[in-house]
C-alpha cells in the first residue's frame, strides 16, 4: 500500500452572497497516494479551482478535514499555510507566470533564493532542472524569446525546484496548441514514472486522459471513475 499524501474529508467551502450561503465545495471527500497522477475534470464553475486552491494551501475550507504530508491543514494560519504551500506544492499555472525580465534560469531559481539556497548550489539546481525538461540550451533566453510550449517547462522545472511532494497544474495546457499540449503531456508522463505526484486540473476530457485517474467535478460534488491504467 502506497503512501496517503493527501487526505480530504468532508470539504465544504460557501461563500456569503446577500443573505445566503452558496456551497461551491460540497462535502468533497479526496485520497491521493505517492506517485499518483490524478486529473481532476470538470466545467467551468463547477469548483475546479476553489478545489486548487484548497489542494494548494491558497485557501482553508469553511468545514471538513485537510491532510498534506501528515500535517492538519484546515487548522492553519496565514503565515503556517505559506510555508507548507512552499514546502510541498509545485504550481503550474494555464499561463505559466514567468517573471518577463528574468532569464529562464533565473525563473527557476527563483524559489531557491525564497528558500535560502546559496547562489552556486541554486545555479546547479535549476540548471539541471531545465536540462531534465529539455531546455539545457535556452537558460539564458528571457519568456519573450521561448514558445509557449518552452515557457511552459520552464514554469513545471521552477516548480519541480524545491522538490515538493505534488506538482499541482491548473490547466496546464489551456494556452498551448494540441500538439504542444501533448509534448507537456508526455513530460508528465516521464515525471510520472519517476516516482512525481501529479495533479492536474482540466475541463478538457483528452488532457484528462493522460492521467492514471480520473476525479469528476460537478456543481462541487466529486465522482470518480477507473477507467484506465
Ligand atoms: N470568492 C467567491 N465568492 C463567491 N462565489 C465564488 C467565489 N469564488 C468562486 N465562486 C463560485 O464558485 C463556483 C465555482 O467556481 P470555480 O472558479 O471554482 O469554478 P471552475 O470550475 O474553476 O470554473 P472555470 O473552468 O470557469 O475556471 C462558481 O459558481 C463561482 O461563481
Ligand atoms: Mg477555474
Amino acid at each position: 500500500m502506497s503512501e496517503q499524501i493527501l487526505n480530504m474529508t468532508g470539504i465544504i467551502k460557501t461563500y456569503q452572497m446577500g443573505d445566503d450561503d452558496q456551497v461551491v465545495l460540497d462535502n468533497i471527500s479526496l485520497t491521493v497516494y505517492r506517485g499518483d497522477f490524478v486529473a481532476i475534470l470538470g466545467p467551468s464553475g463547477s469548483g475546479k479551482s476553489t478545489l486548487m486552491n484548497m489542494i494548494g494551501c491558497l485557501d482553508t475550507p469553511t468545514r471538513g478535514q485537510y491532510i498534506l504530508s501528515q500535517q492538519k491543514v484546515d487548522e492553519l494560519d496565514e503565515s503556517e499555510l505559506a510555508s507548507i504551500r512552499n514546502k510541498e506544492v509545485g504550481f503550474v499555472f494555464q499561463q505559466f507566470q514567468l517573471l518577463p525580465r528574468l532569464s529562464a534560469i533565473q525563473n527557476v531559481e527563483l524559489p531557491l533564493v525564497y528558500a535560502g539556497v546559496p547562489e552556486k548550489t541554486r545555479k546547479n539546481r535549476a540548471w539541471k532542472i531545465l536540462e531534465r525538461v529539455g531546455l539545457g540550451e535556452k537558460i539564458h533566453h528571457r519568456p519573450n524569446q521561448l514558445s509557449g510550449g518552452q515557457q511552459q517547462r520552464v514554469a513545471i522545472a521552477r516548480a519541480m525546484v524545491t522538490e515538493p511532494t505534488i506538482l499541482l497544474a491548473d490547466e496546464p495546457t489551456g494556452a498551448l496548441d494540441q500538439r504542444t499540449g501533448q509534448q507537456i503531456m508526455q513530460l508528465f508522463h516521464e515525471l510520472h514514472e519517476e516516482g512525481k505526484t501529479i495533479i492536474m486540473i482540466t475541463h478538457d476530457v483528452e488532457i484528462a486522459k493522460n492521467a492514471s485517474r480520473i476525479v469528476h467535478i460537478l456543481d462541487g460534488k466529486l465522482r470518480e471513475e477507473f477507467a484506465h491504467v
